[in-house]
C-alpha cells in the first residue's frame, strides 16, 4: 500500500486573515512611529525593511503596507471623521496602537476594498497583540463593524480635499494663495505623485523602455510603481529620479559649463548631478556626513564627480568665490506631500519659522561667496512665502547689491502668468494635468534667480 500524499490544506477564513497579519502589524507600527513618536515616514520605513520588522515580509506584503499607510495618512481627516462619529467615549489614553489600528483597519475598510471580515479580524488580532491595547479588542471590532456598516456615508459627505488638510495648513495656504488655490492643493494630496526622472540623454528611448511619457522640460514621468533600482538604466547610471519642479532650478543657472558653482545644501546630490553634467566645477556642500555619503554613491553609479565639503553653509568661507551658487535650502517641504503625507503630521508653524531664520543665514552667507556679477539661484521645495518670495524680498532689502534676474520666457515655466509678473518660479502640486490625476501633477517649488552687482 503506497501512503497516498496528504492532500493539500483548504485555505481557511482563519489561515487567510493570518496570512495578511505581518503586513497590517507593519502598516500599524509605521503609521505609530509617524504620528505618534513623530519621526518621518521615509526614515522608519528605511530602517524596517533594512533589517527592521519588515526585513522578512516579501515584497507583496511591503507594498501593502506601504499602500495601507498611504492611505491612512493622506485621507487621516476623512477616517478621523468617522472613526469619532462611533467612538462615543474619545480615544482610551495611554492604549498603545490603538489608534494606529482603528485608523489603517477604517482606510482598508473605507478605501482600499477589503472585505470586512479580513480588515475586522485582522485587527482585532493586532490589537490582541500589543499587551497595551489588548483590553481594547472588543472596542476595535465594535467600532470596526459600524465603520463597515455606516463610515462610507459619512466620509462621502466630507469635501476631501478640506478634511484631509489640517487646519494650520489650510489656514496657511488660504492666506497665502486664496481659498480656490488652497483647495486645488489639498485636491492634489490625495493621490500619490508619479515618479520623475532626469535623464542623461534620449528621453524619448528611456520613456519607451520605461513605459513613461516625457514631460515638456525633459523630465520622463513614470507612474510610482515597482522597485526603482531594478528598472533597465539605474545600475548603470543612466538617469535618476528627481520631480520635474525640482530638475528646474538648477537649469536656471544657465550655462555653467567650465564655471566653478557652489552646490550648498547639495546632498543627495540630484542638482549636483545636473550640474556636473551641464560641464560645471563643482563644490557639493552639505551639513551632513549621511547624507553626503548618498551623494557620493548617487554621482557613482552616474559616473559623475564632485569636490565634497562637510560644512555648515551658513558660515562656510572657503578661499576663493564662486562664478556661480546654487543654494537648494532645508525647508518645511510642503511643496512634497503628494510624496510624503506625512509632512503634514510632522512640521508646524514653529518649524517653519526656525527654517526661515536659517535660510536667511545661509543666503547672507551665499552672497558673500559669490563674484560680483555671479549668479545665485535660491530654491525651497515649499508653498510657504516665508521660505520663499518673502525669503528673497528681505534679502534684497538687506543687501541693495542684489537684483533678481527674472526668468525669460523661452526657460521653462518662464512663460507662466507667475513668472511673467514677478520673474521668479513658482510651481504648485496641481499644475501639469495631463489627462489623468495619476499621471499629473509636479512638487510645489520656489526659486529666484539672483545677481550681484559689485
Ligand atoms: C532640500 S535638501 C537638498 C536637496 C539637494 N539639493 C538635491 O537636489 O538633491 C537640503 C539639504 O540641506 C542640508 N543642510 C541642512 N542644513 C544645512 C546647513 N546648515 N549647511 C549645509 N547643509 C545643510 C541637509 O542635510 C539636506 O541634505
Amino acid at each position: 500500500m503506497t501512503a497516498s500524499k496528504p492532500a493539500p490544506e483548504a485555505p481557511s477564513r482563519t489561515r487567510d486573515h493570518q496570512v495578511g497579519l505581518p503586513a497590517r502589524r507593519a502598516a500599524a507600527n509605521l503609521l505609530n512611529a509617524v504620528l505618534q513618536k513623530k519621526q518621518p515616514l521615509d526614515d522608519v520605513l528605511g530602517r524596517a525593511q533594512d533589517g527592521g520588522y519588515m526585513f522578512d515580509l516579501p515584497a507583496r506584503d511591503r507594498a501593502l503596507a506601504r499602500a495601507i499607510v498611504g492611505t491612512s495618512l493622506r485621507r487621516r481627516g476623512q477616517i478621523d471623521a468617522v472613526l469619532n462619529n462611533f467612538l462615543e467615549r474619545g480615544l482610551p489614553a495611554k492604549a498603545g496602537t490603538l489608534y494606529p489600528i482603528l485608523l489603517s483597519g477604517a482606510a482598508q475598510l473605507l478605501l482600499m476594498n477589503v472585505p470586512p471580515h479580513a480588515a475586522i479580524d485582522l485587527a482585532v488580532r493586532l490589537a490582541q497583540w500589543d499587551p497595551r491595547a489588548k483590553r481594547y479588542d472588543k472596542l476595535v471590532n465594535a467600532v470596526l463593524r459600524r465603520v463597515a456598516d455606516k463610515g462610507e456615508g459619512i466620509a462621502a459627505g466630507l469635501d476631501p480635499a478640506r478634511a484631509n488638510t489640517p487646519d494650520w495648513l489650510w489656514d496657511r495656504w488660504v492666506r497665502a494663495w486664496g481659498e480656490a488655490r488652497a483647495h486645488q492643493i489639498a485636491a492634489s494630496h490625495l493621490v500619490e505623485a508619479p515618479r520623475d526622472l532626469t535623464v542623461k540623454s534620449d528621453p524619448e528611448g528611456w520613456a519607451e523602455r520605461l513605459e513613461g511619457r516625457v514631460l515638456p522640460s525633459g523630465s520622463v514621468r513614470l507612474l510610482p510603481k515597482g522597485r526603482i533600482e531594478e528598472f533597465p538604466g539605474f545600475s548603470d547610471g543612466e538617469w535618476w529620479v528627481q520631480d520635474v519642479a525640482a530638475a528646474l532650478p538648477a537649469r536656471m543657472l544657465g550655462d555653467v559649463a567650465g564655471k566653478r558653482v557652489a552646490d550648498l545644501c547639495a546632498a543627495p546630490g540630484g542638482k549636483t548631478a545636473q550640474l556636473l553634467l551641464a560641464g560645471a566645477d563643482v563644490v557639493a556642500v552639505d551639513n551632513s556626513a549621511t547624507r553626503l555619503k548618498l551623494l557620493n554613491e548617487n554621482l557613482k553609479r552616474l559616473g559623475l564627480a564632485a569636490e565634497t565639503v562637510q560644512a555648515d553653509a551658513a558660515t562656510w568661507q572657503p578661499e576663493e568665490r564662486f562664478d556661480a551658487i546654487l543654494l537648494d535650502a532645508p525647508c518645511s517641504s510642503t511643496g512634497t506631500i503628494r510624496r510624503h503625507p506625512d509632512i503634514p503630521y510632522l512640521k508646524s508653524d514653529k518649524d517653519i519659522a526656525e527654517l526661515a531664520g536659517l535660510q536667511a543665514r545661509l543666503l547672507d552667507n551665499a552672497v558673500s561667496l559669490l563674484k560680483p556679477g555671479g549668479r545665485l539661484v535660491y530654491s525651497t521645495c515649499s508653498l510657504e512665502p516665508e521660505e520663499g518670495e518673502a525669503q528673497v524680498a528681505a534679502l534684497m532689502a538687506r543687501n541693495p547689491a542684489i537684483r533678481i534676474h527674472p526668468l525669460r520666457p523661452d526657460e521653462p515655466f518662464g512663460d507662466t502668468e507667475w513668472a511673467k509678473a514677478s520673474g521668479i518660479l513658482r510651481t504648485f502640486p496641481f499644475q501639469l494635468q495631463l489627462d489623468s490625476p495619476e499621471w499629473s501633477g509636479m512638487d510645489g517649488f520656489f526659486a529666484a534667480r539672483l545677481t550681484r552687482e559689485g
